[in-house]
């Protein structure tokens, strides 16, 4: 059987897949070209793919042999889930091994804007430091301030609790209660609006559907605190990223850090000439240990799906059963 894999990936996955399949891995050092993942499935079985790689229903119906997707990633907005299932091809994912990573991210983002790091660091390197000064680069108190989470999932529970040290007051909005946060931080379960208005520190952790596209937008960002600071670890599209430009020019709310984008990988010139904004190039999980695992896992999911198993991470089980 043969896997087409979209890029390069970890040894630790692609060793497994090399020891069970014919594994074709796109050549070049950039994203590849929707034709060209057409072209690469022509006579595979499995694609091993990247968040960025659009699998919507034409390059599903357009692979005579594929059987299993495994995504090397947690979030599954760039599959089209419903042709694969109607196509009978498994889907997988890679939660779990990418929480801490992406969740210490996000607290970096906290960090970073709050305390305006990397702003000190370009004053610095510009030689415009003179001197200590009692109102040099002052940001926001982050100890005893309250958190609020959007999307109590893995990464938004892992992000809250790691908040214990700093003895945080943490609201929450999800569609059910989180036992987890209630028990170990006393967490309260809010309408968005409420925690909008509450939270000093707001970051979301929901994932991309048609029900969280622009959740927040202007009428939100006018809702939150003018000391209030904006993480996104998610996915862009969450973020009206105009509106967001706008409330940051204007000060409505104190910062933002951004680890995703509404148009990846297109940053707005707007959002770029921001001094209140921290921007990462989506590495929420780009740490050795979580790409590592990720790499084995997406394996591991692939292996199982293509010796008619049901890969330990399936996101359409639906198609499994319909296969049995
Ligand atoms: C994912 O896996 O969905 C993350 O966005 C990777 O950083």
């Amino acid at each position: 059987m043969k896997v087409f894999v979209t890029r390069k990936i970890p040894e630790a996955g692609l060793s497994l897949l090399e020891h069970e399949f014919t594994v074709d891995v796109f050549p070049h050092d950039r994203l590849p070209k929707k034709n060209e993942i057409i072209a690469g499935l022509a006579d595979a079985d499995g694609l091993l793919c990247l968040l960025t790689d659009p699998i919507d229903k034409d390059v599903i119906a357009s692979a005579p042999r594929l059987r299993m997707i495994a995504s090397y990633a947690v979030g599954y907005d760039n599959i089209d889930v419903a042709a694969a299932t109607a196509h009978g091809i498994l889907v997988s994912n890679t939660p779990g091994v990418l929480t801490d990573a992406t969740a210490e991210l996000a607290w970096a983002l906290l960090f970073s804007a709050a305390r305006r790091i990397p702003e000190g660091d370009q004053f610095c390197r510009q030689e415009k430091f003179t001197g200590w000064a009692p109102l040099l680069m002052v940001g926001q108190a982050i100890s005893g301030k309250t958190l609020g989470i959007i999307g109590a999932g893995r990464i938004g529970t892992a992000m809250a609790l790691k908040s214990k040290g700093f003895d945080m007051n943490v609201l929450y909005t999800d569609t059910q209660p989180n036992p987890t946060l209630e028990r170990e931080l006393n967490a309260t379960l809010v309408s968005l609006p409420d925690l909008l208005h509450q939270a000093d520190f707001v970051s979301v952790h929901v994932a991309l559907s048609p029900s969280t596209h622009h959740l927040i937008g202007a009428p939100q960002l006018r809702m939150m605190k003018p000391n209030a600071v904006l993480i996104n670890t998610s996915r862009g599209p969450i973020i009206d990223e105009t509106a967001l430009a706008t409330a940051l020019k204007e000060h409505w709310i104190f910062s933002a850090g951004l680890d995703v984008y509404e148009h990846e990988p297109q940053i707005p010139k707007t959002l770029r000439s921001l001094p209140n904004v921290v921007l990462a190039p989506h590495v929420g999980s780009a740490t050795m240990d979580a790409r590592s695992n990720m790499a084995r896992m997406a394996a591991e999911n692939m292996i199982a799906g293509l010796h008619g198993q049901l890969p330990p991470n399936c996101i359409n089980p639906e198609a499994y059963r319909k296969k049995i």
